[in-house]
């Protein structure tokens, strides 16, 4: 039976560029939360998604030469794009929006149009400063030594027409919501909000913007663009069908709990809640503002191009490991450094030394012990058991404590000392001493059933973390559905007595970390290293030395013991005739081309051929090695330079 609804979100990325391991680690804590809560029977909705509008994408996709959509379209949908990520790192999200969806787009007019209606956005005018070559508006505080952020240059005081949103109006109970144990964590952030944004007084917020067009028109004034942050935010709510026919789920799953980078969190726990408090919408549940990862010390950022790939990660280490590493190495809400070595070694001590030796250990006795890799039925218990049964049962609550928390790297602590628990349990019980007598054969099918069972717990617990090496785990060591169920996690007796394991794949196989590290590092210079373009760029000055000048052809002939060259007497309108041999005896016959109006370029330097001199080059056009002679229209005139 269901335990209620429970409904996540991430942040909608901006598909500016690939994602990079700092949006991996928000979407896999919330993907881990997404499950643990529907294994613990609530009915989930996980929402995720990207934020496509605005000035910087619009840039982006014109500096690249293609449609503003075309560019988003390519990051999200295409091959190696967003989509594709979160397919490979097992994201179970429900639903995933894209602010250019017309369901959003509908939604967005109608919520800026009700917020305007009720008198909470009004027209006036936003002072700032401008950045002609730019054609941005940017606040003094956004400036950079008082020059434009973006290309350094000067700025201009500037004023332009826009609507604004009231939310100094929200200020007094934008802070008591603030200050509502539970609505944002971790709980120092609050101080900081209040601190920064609430005391100083919250100014009204421009919400609307004339300088470019990538965005949702304004219905009532369609000069303005909403802006791109009223667009996203307002995702959580359109995508649930909040203002549109497209989903009828807003009652069912409102409010969110929203999982959030720290630098967003002032967007989500002040302008958010204010903007529902002007649509009449209850507030979130929470907003949980994650730490970042760093790299050297540095946020990684697209910007400054210090970042990791979680695709080739993925790819090299598995999934599974990826996702361990990033809840397990850093604490959810504090700030932490990524670094391949720590990432391998974690792999290596976790989980290759720990759970997948006990899992393939616990295993392979059972089937060289016990015949067919059954169990008998019987059961001689040992003191020397207790502990390890009474740790592997009261996990689950210890567990279900820190992972409602949002403390999941506790979580696996936790989960961790009952593997390493049952690590020692073996080592205790020397199972191989005990098979050396064929009377301790009861004795020993306890010891190896108090193992898978630690085993079942444990991996039912890990199910969120890393979903498909436990289901790998559940077929090795005889579990069935109902097996798994978190209801059967807090109890330990669960398998059935005679159950039966399986030989599997290593499950976690230990990586050499030298030659890693090495074969990584040879990655990224590869990576580094400045691609060389196909075909070279020339500058406009390059191009404009090339001299092409329009010729008329007054003698042609083959030349002596060539098959392949031509030789040309051509009118360049100098008077004097210019002589240029040409490779395409192959596809012309002299008398084919006397009089023809042809193209040569005339500044290369002399070149001796077959003992005489070339003076330039005639142009043709190459297809599938077939050459075709460039002939213009006979009323060109000879000394006609291209340009
Ligand atoms: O801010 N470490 O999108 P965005 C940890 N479109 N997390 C990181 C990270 C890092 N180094 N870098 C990014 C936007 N993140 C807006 C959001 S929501 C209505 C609109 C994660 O593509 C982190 O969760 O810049 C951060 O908040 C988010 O990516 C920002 O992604």
């Amino acid at each position: 039976m269901s335990k209620g609804t429970f409904y996540i979100t991430t942040p909608i990325y901006y598909p500016s560029d690939k994602l990079h391991i700092g949006h991996a680690y928000c979407t896999v804590a919330t993907d881990t939360i997404a499950r643990y809560k529907r294994m613990c029977g609530y009915d989930v909705m996980f929402l995720t998604g990207t934020d496509e509008h605005g000035q910087k994408i619009e840039e982006k996709a014109k500096a690249k030469g293609v449609s503003p959509k075309q560019f988003v379209d390519d990051i999200v949908e295409g091959k190696g794009g967003i989509l594709d990520l979160w397919k490979l790192m097992n994201i179970s999200n429900d639903r995933f929006i894209r602010t250019t969806d017309d369901y959003h787009v509908k939604s967005i007019q109608e919520i800026f149009k009700k917020m305007y209606e009720k008198g909470d956005i009004y027209k006036g005018s936003y002072k700032g400063k401008y950045c002609t070559p730019c054609e941005s508006f940017w606040t003094e505080s956004q400036l950079v030594d008082g020059k434009c952020p973006d290309c350094g240059r000067e700025v201009r005081d500037a004023e332009e027409e826009a609507y604004f949103f009231r939310l100094s109006k929200y200020a007094d109970r934008v802070q008591a919501l603030l200050e509502t144990p539970g609505f944002l964590e971790p709980a120092s952030r609050v101080n900081e909000m209040i601190n920064n944004f609430i005391k100083p007084g919250l100014e009204d917020l421009c919400v609307s913007r004339t300088t470019f067009t990538w965005g949702v028109p304004v219905t009532f004034d369609p000069g303005h663009v909403v802006y791109v942050w009223v667009d996203a935010l307002s995702n959580y709510i359109t995508a649930l069908g909040y203002a549109n026919d497209k989903y009828d789920d807003f009652q069912k799953y409102w409010p969110a709990v929203h999982m959030v980078g720290k630098e967003i969190v002032r967007f989500h726990s002040i302008i958010w809640p204010a903007m529902l408090m002007s649509l009449e919408l209850p507030m979130p549940n929470k907003v949980y503002g994650h730490g970042w990862l760093l790299m050297d010390g540095g946020k990684m950022s697209k910007s400054k191009g210090n970042v990791v790939d979680p695709y080739l990660l993925s790819e090299r280490y598995g999934v599974d490991s990826l996702r361990y590493f990033l809840m397990r190495e850093f604490p959810l809400g504090s700030d932490g450094n990524f670094s391949n070595e720590a990432l391998i070694n974690r792999i290596n001590s976790d989980l290759a030394n720990d759970f997948g030796n006990l899992v393939s250990r616990t295993v392979a006795m059972v089937l060289k012990y016990f015949e067919g890799g059954t169990l008998p039925a019987e059961r001689i218990p040992d003191p020397i058991d207790d502990e390890l049964v009474s740790m592997a049962r009261g996990l689950r609550d210890v567990y279900e404590q820190n992972m409602e928390n949002f403390a999941p790297q506790t979580a696996l602590i936790e989960t961790f000392k009952v593997i390493s628990r049952a690590n020692k349990y073996i080592d205790e019980t020397a199972p191989w001493i005990l098979a050396k007598d064929e009377a301790n054969k009861t004795r020993l099918a306890t010891v190896m059933y108090n193992l898978l069972e630690t085993i079942r717990i444990t991996a039912t617990l890990l199910q969120p973390f890393m979903p498909q090496s436990c289901e790998k785990t559940f077929a090795q060591i005889g579990a069935g559905k109902e097996d798994r169920a978190w209801d059967n996690a807090g109890t330990f007796g669960i398998l059935p007595a005679d159950v039966t394991v399986q030989k599997g794949e290593t499950l976690f196989p230990r990586i050499d970390l030298e030659k890693e590290l090495a074969a990584l590092e040879e990655l990224s210079e590869k990576k580094e290293a400045p691609e060389t373009p196909a075909i070279p760029t020339v500058t406009i000055d390059e191009f404009a030395k090339v001299r092409m000048t329009v010729c008329k052809v007054l003698e042609c002939e083959n030349v002596k013991k060539s098959d392949k060259l031509l030789k040309f007497k051509l009118d360049d309108g100098s008077g004097t005739p210019r002589q240029i041999f040409s490779g395409i005896a192959k596809f012309y016959k002299p008398e084919e081309l006397i009089g023809k109006t042809v193209v040569a370029c005339t500044n290369l330097p002399p070149r001796k051929m077959m003992g005489d001199e070339s003076n330039g080059m005639l142009l043709s056009a190459e297809k599938d090695g077939k050459l075709n002679l460039l002939m213009l229209d006979d009323s060109v005139p000879a000394g006609s330079v291209i340009c």
